[in-house]
């Protein structure tokens, strides 16, 4: 969507992956969808360091609703949960420096439930824009793709009427993947910023493992799409939390970095571990993901087991610089020793390329007819581990 934002995939906080619909507060005040939740994310977004690292949306997701309009027909928070309203925590969020998300549905009810858009597109929109939110994820659940077609572009259209910028993710071609069909992908990113190509990430390996794979597979479908103003989104970063280890958190920021994928955790910020909170917060990672050329990147290669993925980046010469993973799905015990040649995968430049360890600090310099050899580790029961390595084109002068 050509409307001047998310020039680089988006970057911030959403609550559904970790704390989902848990709406009693009494139990479980720490972790409700609430005012309180979403001020705590703010705080700890700026006080950590993530804000600085380039995390800036602060989201709520599905959960924050009434069950009822209120008696203009507008949207209204749960009162209980957010006694102060949206306008207030709005203002609390753009106080710390943040922006501010918020999610609806295009069908009758939102996923759980709530109140949904499909008969008041414009008034909801405008709603937003009152609020002063930044952001807005539109799900698709219980309407016909038919409706959806129409649906997105219309409350696109009118969340662009109020004059307010707000970034606009859309559930679109997933509800079209999940049915078997293939989405029109140019008009999707006619109309959205970003957008939902697979299933829901769950807080696990084997989920994980899925989408990678689907992102690997199906490329050729959706990688042009990807650039500037337009992202495909394979869901929430859920490092951090229960499900994964410490090699397959690095995998999904590496993989996530490659595709040029928004970054949006979805953890508990106040308990995360500080190895898994490095993941998260590694510069030269996150320069990757955000590269301005915003060419999503693929996997090239697959054997034995394990993945190759390239993504070019910035700085260009002769040829482009690249990020370049591996992943691995082996279940040997044993740290494995994987050799590809770099003219296998594209990198061809005479002078040679030199390499950067991104989750260590190892360097060296390889030509094109050259061996990139890795031993990559098993680790815990899923036996992953990924490299990436940033790959510069050596310059005559270096
Ligand atoms: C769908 C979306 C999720 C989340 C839930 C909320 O499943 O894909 O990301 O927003 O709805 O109910």
């Amino acid at each position: 969507l050509n409307n001047g934002l998310a020039l680089t995939p988006p970057m911030g906080w959403m609550s559904w992956e970790r704390f989902r619909c848990i709406i009693d507060c009494q139990r479980f005040p720490d972790e409700c969808i609430s005012d309180r939740l979403f001020r705590t994310a703010a705080d700890l977004l700026v006080s950590e360091g993530y804000a600085e690292a380039g995390y800036e949306y602060v989201i709520i997701d599905d959960c924050w609703l009434s069950k009822e309009r209120d008696r203009n027909r507008r949207l209204q928070p749960d009162p209980e949960r957010f006694p102060h309203g949206m306008k207030q925590l709005a203002s609390y969020i753009h106080g710390k420096g943040l922006k501010f998300g918020m999610y609806e549905n295009c069908g009758p009810t939102t996923c759980e439930g709530y109140p949904g858009s499909i008969n008041h597109l414009q008034l909801d929109a405008q709603t937003f824009a009152d609020w002063d939110v930044d952001y807005v994820k539109f799900d698709g659940c219980y309407v016909d793709i038919k409706i959806l077609d129409k649906g997105y572009p219309a409350f696109g259209y009118y969340l662009n009427k109020t004059g307010r910028p707000m970034v606009y993710s859309c559930s679109w071609p997933y509800y079209y993947v999940e049915k078997g069909k293939k989405p029109n992908m140019k008009k999707v990113s006619k109309h959205c910023n970003l957008w939902r190509n697979y299933y829901d990430i769950q807080d696990s390996w084997a989920v994980v493992q899925a989408i990678i794979k689907w992102f690997g597979e199906n490329h050729y479908e959706i990688d042009q799409y990807a650039g500037p103003g337009h992202w495909n989104d394979p869901d929430m970063l859920i490092i951090g939390n229960y499900g994964l280890s410490l090699d397959q958190s690095k995998t999904q920021m590496a993989i996530w970095a490659i595709l040029a994928a928004p970054l949006i955790m979805s953890n508990d910020l106040r308990t995360i571990r500080p190895e898994f909170k490095d993941i998260l917060l590694n510069r030269e990672i996150i320069a990757i993901n955000q590269d301005v050329l915003g060419i999503q990147g693929r996997r090239v290669k697959k054997e034995k087991d394990i993945s190759v993925w390239i993504r070019p980046v910035t700085p260009v010469g002769y040829t482009h610089s690249y990020a370049v993973a591996l992943a691995s799905n082996r279940v040997h015990g044993d740290p494995y020793i994987y050799s590809v040649k770099l003219n296998e995968i594209g990198l061809i430049n005479p002078a040679g390329y030199k390499f950067k360890d991104l989750y260590g600090d190892k360097e060296c310099i390889l030509y094109p007819h050259q061996n990139l050899t890795v031993r990559i580790n098993p680790s815990g029961k899923h036996f992953c581990k990924v490299t990436l390595v940033r790959v510069d084109f050596k310059l005559k002068s270096s």
